[in-house]
């Protein structure tokens, strides 16, 4: 038995953590709001085989840390695991920039505040500075990966089919239009080939912003709504079709704009997208073909941080929650506010509850088989009146 070289090491690792032209658009774009970015410029060529460039105006780095920047678990967001009880930032692990020089070129130009102008670096395949000189005098930092893959050839093949190509493209897109309707302050412009595919300007709330995403008609059919509980301690905001609205306009066929955030962060969550799905559903008049649609929405979830673990996936997308229970429970609470029991579900077979405190309206079996009672509110419009409501959910008692 041998140990590996080294670089075999490095690329071996590194292309585990990226897999995909989206993982390092991502990687980049969390690093930019992470230094506190109210503006991401992400230009692409070849459909970013050729080239990823993602420009910001944040903190940028300081020279004295530009040497370390690419070396795997070099950080300047947590010091040790305890810090991830309290994180705040989309990075921790110091390894993404890192993985994208083991699979590509890395040209990196920054200035920070104290800095008379930016310097621009070129890195090599170990993330170790090969060469820099000077460069413009804008304050911000700008990273650059050119010839993607080009030492993973399967991969780089997987790319030569245009159609692909272009998925790729459409997945980019929706991810920055997650950080777009998380964060209305950020003005976000995605270019391909120097033509600009999409961009969203600056905007004061998440209704302007999920406009620039979803367009006017069908912010017209979504209703703000918040829920918010302590005991377990959880935040819902966020803005969901109108009950029966026309589903052409308020949903899709894949569930890229069904926007999950825990804590602003975007990730896939099945058993809540399959929730959400359901009762949409069955707020529908033609349930047959709603029922393969995914709704419109926005939904952050705010838990503390200490009760999720991210550290799943490479990509950070999928999370472990300590109380999932409890925020699958806080969810159904809400939609069934919104939309009403929902009659697809199983659970009503075995008799259906309705609201005797408040509204008569049917409600569902909480899961969890606990007696709970939740408060929550819902805003059918700025110009009305808050709606809060307060539901007992008794769980049907065991025979
Ligand atoms: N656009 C940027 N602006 C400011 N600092 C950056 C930027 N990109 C990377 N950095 C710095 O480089 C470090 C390493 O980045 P990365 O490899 O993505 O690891 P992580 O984000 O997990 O810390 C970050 O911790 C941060 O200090
Ligand atoms: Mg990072």
């Amino acid at each position: 038995m041998k140990a590996l070289p080294p670089e075999t090491v490095r690329l071996l690792c590194s292309s585990q953590v990226i897999t995909s032209v989206l993982n390092v658009v991502k990687e980049l774009v969390e690093n930019s709001l992470d230094a506190g970015s109210s503006s991401l410029e992400v230009k692409l060529e070849n459909y970013g085989l050729d080239r990823i460039e993602v420009r910001d105006n944040g903190s940028g780095i300081k020279a004295t840390d530009v040497p370390v920047t690419a070396v795997k678990h070099y950080t300047s967001k947590i010091s040790c695991h305890e810090d991830l009880q309290r994180l705040e930032t989309y990075g921790f692990r110091g390894e993404a920039l890192a993985s994208i020089c083991a699979i590509s070129e890395v040209v990196i130009t920054t200035r920070t505040a104290d800095d008379d102008f930016s310097i621009q670096y070129s890195v090599d395949h170990n993330g170790q500075i090969v060469y820099q000189k000077p460069s413009h005098k804008i304050l911000c930092t700008t990273v650059c990966a050119a010839n993607l893959f080009n030492n993973l050839p399967v991969r780089r093949q997987y790319y030569s089919n245009t159609k692909k190509c272009k998925e790729e493209l459409k997945r980019v897109q929706n991810l920055l239009m997650a950080y777009a309707v998380v964060k209305p302050e950020l003005r976000i412009t995605l270019s391909h080939n120097k033509a600009v595919v999409w961009q969203k300007s600056r905007v004061s709330d998440h209704r302007t912003a999920l406009m620039a995403v979803l367009g006017v008609a069908s912010v017209a059919n979504m209703l703000p709504v918040q829920h918010h509980q302590e005991q377990p301690e959880i935040g819902i905001d966020g803005f969901f079709p109108k009950p029966g609205s026309d589903f052409n306009s308020t949903s899709s066929s894949t569930p890229d704009k069904t926007f999950i955030f825990v804590n602003s962060r975007p990730v896939h969550h099945k058993e809540i997208l399959k929730l959400i799905k359901q009762y949409y559903t069955s707020a529908q008049s033609n349930k047959e073909s709603a029922n393969r649609r995914y709704p419109f929405l926005m939904m952050n979830i705010t838990i503390p941080a200490s009760t999720v673990d991210i550290n799943l996936t490479p990509d950070k997308t999928e999370v472990m929650l300590q109380n999932k229970e409890g925020v699958l429970l806080a969810v159904e609470t809400l939609l069934i506010s919104l939309y009403g029991y929902s009659i697809d579900n199983d659970d009503l077979k075995t008799g259906g509850n309705r609201c005797h405190n408040c509204c008569e309206r049917e409600m569902g079996k909480p899961q969890g088989g606990r007696p709970q009672e939740v408060s929550f509110q819902i805003s059918p419009s700025k110009t009305q009146f808050p709606v809060v409501v307060i539901h007992s959910l008794c769980v049907a008692r065991e025979k």
